[in-house]
């Protein structure tokens, strides 16, 4: 295992952390965590060396803060860096916040967590808990002693991600990439921004929740195999990532006792500056291979909407085109029948004057609600 600090703290963590929202689970109603293995799971990878744990109150409906307070109980809490989150969508007053984490805090059976996050922060949100106070509480909560450092996790763009981050004294910012999300979200321009700061950056989804392991398409896999040394999808994923002197850890969500071993194995060898200039353009390689099975190209400007009937045109082209990259249409046509069938396009063409990219809306509308007809037969 190799391992980084987080600057401007006393805290030094294993590269690879444990991200509890993808515990194992049974396979019976509601899929409850499999209490047993998920316990085996962690203290393994403690056992062998992972020493940052990350959980949030809605994991696993709340019961992955139990779960992970269970599995730190006979002497693994003094092993390890707990970070919780608090779940901005719950606040609506300024004595929630304060309340949840007592809450979080009995989940976990702990008086204090090690760093205390702004969870899933999006401008809008940010905004409504920055004016109930949520600085204040931050500090508050630090000289209580319940929390010992602030951050936040972030899912808005750029320019939201810089606002945020220079708006208080963060020790943490924990964000979405992957080899494929370069370009979205944060971004590589975000990361290294909180790097020139002295912002240990965690990252959350490095997989893309799994999509990069599974179904990897013949073109990228080509490119894989091609290298003189031989990894797993799952290895040049994180390899692209921990290649990165800014990046402290990576949150692996493990689902199953093989993942967690494979990816301790994977972490042997976690330096920073790791890789070479060949996998450097191995990864950008990777990238336009995954990018080239875009097929509607539609970048989420959102200048189509409002759409006269109602059609959500980014969402729906931005689900098809990523079911299209990891060939997973089956998920993408259910939540298509579910979610867009209601608003019709009546094909007026309002949208596709607005459209900067000069995408034929129209017909991929068509298109898709016939595929999605003939999915459903
Ligand atoms: N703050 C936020 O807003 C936020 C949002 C998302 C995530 N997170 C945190 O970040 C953590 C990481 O994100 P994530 O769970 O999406 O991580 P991820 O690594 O992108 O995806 C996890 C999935 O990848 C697969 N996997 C992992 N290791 C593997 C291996 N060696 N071989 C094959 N498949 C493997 C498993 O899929 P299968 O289960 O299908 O086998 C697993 O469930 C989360 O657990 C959570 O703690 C935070």
């Amino acid at each position: 295992m190799k391992y980084a600090k987080f600057p401007g703290t006393d805290i030094t963590v294993s590269r690879l952390g444990f991200g509890c929202m993808r515990l194992p689970t049974l396979d019976t109603e509601g899929r409850p965590i499999d209490r047993p293995e998920a316990i085996r799971c962690l203290r393994y990878a403690i056992d062998n060396g992972l020493t940052y744990v990350d959980t949030a109150y809605p994991y696993h409906g709340g019961d992955s803060e139990v779960l992970v307070g269970e599995a730190l109980r006979d002497g693994y809490r003094d092993k390890v860096t707990l970070t919780t989150k608090l779940p901005l969508w719950a606040v609506n007053e300024t004595a929630d916040m304060e309340r949840i984490l007592d809450t979080q805090l009995k989940r976990l059976s702990l008086d204090h967590v090690d760093f205390y996050l702004a969870h899933a922060v999006h401008d809008d949100s940010f905004n409504k808990v920055v004016s109930l106070g949520l600085f204040e509480f931050l500090d508050k909560m630090k000289r209580k002693g319940k929390i010992r450092y602030a951050g936040f996790s972030f899912h808005d763009n750029a320019e939201v991600f810089k606002k945020v981050l220079d708006s208080y004294p963060w020790s943490l910012v924990q964000v979405q990439m992957n080899i494929l999300d370069e370009n979205n979200q944060a971004t590589m321009k975000g990361i290294e921004y909180a790097g020139s700061k002295g912002i240990g950056v965690v990252i959350m989804e490095p997989l893309r929740g799994g999509s990069l392991v599974r179904n990897v398409p013949e073109s990228v896999l080509k490119l894989y195999d091609a290298m003189p040394v031989k990894r797993t999808p799952a290895a040049w994923a994180f390899r692209y990532l921990y290649d990165r002197p800014e990046i402290v850890t990576i949150l692996s969500g493990m689902s199953a006792f093989e993942q967690v071993d494979e990816n301790l194995k994977i972490f042997e060898e976690a330096d920073a500056n790791c890789a070479s200039p060949e996998e450097k353009q191995l990864f950008r390689d990777v990238r336009a291979a995954y990018e080239a099975r875009v097929r509607i190209g539609c970048t989420g400007c959102a200048y189509c909407q409002p759409c006269p009937r109602g059609v959500r045109i980014p969402d729906i082209f931005r689900a098809y085109d990523n079911a299209a990259i990891f060939d997973s249409f089956g998920p993408f046509f259910g939540r298509y029948q579910r979610d867009w069938t209601e608003n019709v396009c009546v094909k007026c063409g309002k949208c596709e004057k607005a459209c900067p990219q000069h995408l034929h809306i129209r017909d991929w509308l068509s298109r898709i609600a016939e595929e999605a007809a003939a999915f459903k037969q």
